[in-house]
């Protein structure tokens, strides 16, 4: 049997606003493979919300579930799996995702993000800050790390199903 992308899962990784779920969710229907957003798992694993659980317990906490479910669901089947935008920034996940999957960097613009986030993030970095503010420190930090992502699309200013045809394109 020819080997096909198929075989090994595909994680998205990148900022807050990337397009990480829309594009995952779409990409994996033209692949006929199943989907997951790591963030969705977390919730239902914990019964409570990202915001409460970084409210509750702090971030440290949370990064700790979110590498025990992103570990959990590369264990499994192949999928495609979107995950927040700080789990590829922790050491520990970052090398299971670089393992087990093919990992794809969705790189955006500032303001392609800050648009994309929106004025009222239920998002807990963003309460209370400049969206922009937060993005571009998060981006200066985090973007030689994304980089380290077996494969780069841009998602700047365009549909996401641009976007997903770019990702099925350096594909195939
Ligand atoms: C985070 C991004 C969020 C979520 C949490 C932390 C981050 O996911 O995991 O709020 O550190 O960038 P999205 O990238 O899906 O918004």
């Amino acid at each position: 049997n020819p080997t096909s992308i198929r075989d090994r899962s595909i994680v998205l990784v990148g900022l807050m606003g990337s397009g990480k779920s829309t594009v995952g969710r779409r990409l994996a229907g033209r692949l006929g493979m199943r989907f997951a957003d790591a963030d969705d798992e977390i919730e239902r694993a914990a019964g409570m919300t990202i915001a409460d659980i970084f409210e509750r317990f702090g971030e440290a906490h949370f990064r700790d579930g979110e590498r025990r479910v992103i570990a959990r669901m590369l264990a499994g089947k192949p999928m495609v799996l979107a995950t927040g935008g700080g789990a590829f920034i922790n050491p520990d996940t970052r090398a299971l995702i670089l393992r087990d999957s093919l990992c794809i960097w969705l790189d955006a613009d500032i303001a392609t993000l800050v648009e994309r986030v929106g004025r009222r993030s239920h998002r807990p970095l963003l309460k209370n800050r400049d969206p922009a503010e937060v993005l571009r420190e998060l981006a200066a930090v985090r973007n030689p790390i994304y980089a380290e992502a077996h494969l780069r699309i841009s998602s700047a200013s365009t549909p996401h199903d641009h976007t997903v045809r770019a990702i099925l394109e350096a594909l195939s």
